[in-house]
């Protein structure tokens, strides 16, 4: 019987076997406004190797596509790169009903595995740098620990030349195409960033490494193939130039405005602050909470130089949106950032203070006290926050020149 999906040929015999989720807005907390994909990968050779598996309820993608080139109980090895359960949901389901002989992950991923599940069967353990022959041909293991779980594993399949990266070069991104060249630049590199900014950030110095340790391995590739969205098949200089970019975050010329209002004051003031930024040649992006997400603050981090942050005060409070947005980007660790707060108040007006805390609690250092105006901001006011962005525009441009100066 034809199957309902097929498999898509990679090379003679390497097939991706994923599935697509166009539906999913929300992955943890991270917006994801143009779905994903979970891939997974089928060595066809003297034994067929399944490289990851899918979320639980794709299972059945994950099967038709692999049955649309061989039969399932023909699978011979199991390998896990990564336990999350958006590559190893349905594992389970795929063990009982293809028996492989061998299941291969790396010695977290074991650990992780079984925490995940119970009644697993035996599992063979992948030394780090470890090379394994499996029928025809050999992966070698690479762990990747904390990029992003304790258990991330790289494997490379030699004879292939494809480097599975996990989640690693990916990007939550549903799409028929599977490789990069296929997809607008612009939507590509806006995703792998949303993506790096929103799983990788807090792990940058461990990205750096890792490049380093790659680039020194400089293993023959023709395939990078991540567990979300496209293969990267056309130009791994230019995605791997952006991770080293990201993972230093050096201070550039742009800034971020976070806020949030309740009757439109601190929206104007933020308009206003933007104004001032602009005009000492600051690019800014201002991330309004009600239409924006905290993931899209996350992605606006990635490449600013300075964090300010808009709050009403609210029960003597900062105002909560900005509050969950803040500990989710704390969580992130962004680096190098200037920063300061502002908003309207009614009488007590501790929400800039709070900000303030919130902002040096992730190591932004503060350039300046922060701005308040009671009620309503007049023009006089609003000329006031113009001068607060001009302010910190100017110290903003100072730091560039300067951070520029000292890696000439
Ligand atoms: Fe795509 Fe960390 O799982």
């Amino acid at each position: 019987m034809p199957s309902p999906f097929e498999a898509v040929k990679l090379t003679d015999r390497v097939y991706w076997v994923g599935a697509i989720d166009w539906e999913i807005r929300n992955f943890h907390g991270y917006a994801t406004d143009r779905g994903t994909t979970y891939n997974a990968y089928l060595v066809l050779g003297e034994k067929n190797i399944l490289v990851d598996t899918v979320k639980a309820p794709f299972h059945d993608e994950l099967m038709a596509r692999i049955s649309s080139v061989v039969d399932p109980e023909k699978i011979d090895v199991l390998v896990s790169n990564h336990s999350e359960m958006d590559h190893t949901g349905c594992l389970p389901r795929v063990l009982r009903e293809t028996r492989p002989e061998r299941i291969i992950a790396s010695a977290m991923g074991e650990k992780a595995l079984r925490a995940h599940f119970t009644d697993l069967p035996e599992i063979e353990v992948a030394k780090d740098g470890g090379r394994i022959e499996i029928g025809d041909v050999h992966l070698t293991f690479l762990e990747t620990r904390m990029l992003h779980w304790p258990d991330s594993t790289f494997s490379y399949l030699e004879e292939e030349k494809i480097l599975f990266s996990q989640d690693a070069f990916g990007m939550h991104l549903a799409s028929t195409e599977r490789y990069d060249d296929e997809i607008d630049d612009g939507v590509l590199y806006y995703e792998a960033a949303k993506y790096y900014a929103n799983i990788l950030m807090p792990y940058s110095p461990l990205v750096a490494k890792l490049l380093a340790k790659v680039k020194e391995m400089s293993l023959p590739c023709d395939l990078i193939a991540p567990d979300h969205g496209p293969i990267w098949r056309s130009d791994f200089g230019r995605i791997c130039e952006h991770y080293e970019r990201w993972s230093a975050q050096p201070m550039t010329g742009k800034a971020v405005i976070v806020y949030d209002t309740m009757w439109h004051s601190t929206e104007a003031m933020a308009h206003s602050i933007s104004d001032g930024l602009s005009a000492k040649g600051i690019s800014v992006n201002v991330v309004p909470l009600q239409s924006a997400t905290r993931a899209d603050l996350a992605t606006a981090t990635l490449e600013a130089g300075a964090l300010l942050v808009g709050t009403p005060t609210l029960n003597n409070e900062m105002f909560p949106t900005l509050a969950d947005a803040l500990v989710y980007l704390k969580g992130l660790k962004p680096r190098n950032l200037i920063g300061a707060a502002f908003g309207s108040y009614g009488w007590s007006g501790e929400g800039v203070k709070r900000a303030n805390a919130a902002l040096e609690a992730m190591g932004v250092e503060l350039v300046h006290d922060g701005l308040k105006v009671q009620y309503v901001p007049e023009d006089d006011d609003l000329v006031a926050c113009r001068e607060f962005g001009g302010e910190i525009g100017d110290e903003l441009a100072k730091r560039v020149a300067a951070s520029e100066e000292a890696t000439k």
